[in-house]
């Protein structure tokens, strides 16, 4: 049997000043206290994080941060490297969500030099992949999916792998209240501890967690988390929250 601890990831994308942040953060320390059952973590705006680790420094919530630059560090107006993000208390890292994918012109080929930056770093990095609802649609969510995978692991050790988190996010269902069904994530989840398998070792495709991101509400965790091969959440919205984010750790 697998003895995947489960992690259940807020992502707090761009909200929250430092003040509000660190409340938030408070209110959640609070909250999951002795919640031992599952790895917590938090990923507040890059503003917010040297507060916020006040807030949970010591405690069972981890700090991550939502993206990284592959540099150590130079003249990149803009850009925040692994050693910053480390030297604000750091531990995890999300990298590649579809939204920086989207908006930001994030490649698979970028999502790979992260990858190997956060690894060289010995930060957790949370890979993020997942299919349109057209992609979807047109039956290529495998092929997206693997295509995403198979470049932003590309070159990347077994060793390498082995502290990584891959988040599946289909982006029909990021903010949408549009939950893929637990057999969706499933099927999903299933494929890629498969690839990791054919790709890696079957040790390693047993101990990877895959989490399931995606309108992940305190009514819906239970069922996503009773499928065999969800590991955890990532999730948005109701991670901004310090009470609902709590109902979902505790699911
Ligand atoms: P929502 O939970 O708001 O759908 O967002 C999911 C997400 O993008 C987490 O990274």
């Amino acid at each position: 049997m697998p003895t995947r601890k489960p992690l259940i990831a807020g992502n707090w994308k761009m909200f929250k000043t430092g003040s509000e942040a660190v409340e938030t953060a408070g209110k959640l320390v609070e909250l999951v206290k002795g919640a031992d059952h599952t790895e917590v973590m938090i990923a507040p705006p890059f503003t917010a994080l040297s507060q916020v680790f006040t807030a949970v420094k010591g405690t069972n919530v981890a700090l991550g941060a939502q993206n990284l630059f592959w540099e150590a560090e130079g003249a990149f107006t803009g850009e925040i490297s692994t050693g910053m993000l480390q030297s604000a208390g750091c531990t995890h890292v999300i990298i590649g969500h579809s939204e920086r994918r989207q908006f930001f012109g994030e490649t698979d080929q970028s999502v790979n030099k992260k990858i190997k930056t956060a690894v060289a770093a010995g930060l957790i990095p949370i890979l993020c992949v997942g299919e349109s609802e057209k992609e979807r649609d047109e039956n290529k969510t495998f092929s997206i999916l693997d295509k995403q995978i198979k470049i932003g692991l590309k070159n990347l050790l077994l060793e390498d792998v082995a502290t990584l988190v891959i988040a599946y996010e289909p982006i029909w269902a990021i903010g949408t209240g549009k939950t893929a069904t637990k057999e969706q994530a499933q099927e999903v989840h299933r494929y890629l501890r498969g690839w990791i398998d054919k790709n890696y070792t079957a040790a390693l495709a047993e101990s990877i967690r895959i989490l399931y991101g995606g309108s992940v509400k305190p009514d819906n965790v239970t069922a996503l988390m009773a499928m065999p091969d969800v590991d955890g959440a990532l999730v948005g919205g109701a991670s901004l929250d310090a009470e609902t984010f709590s109902k979902i750790v505790k699911f």
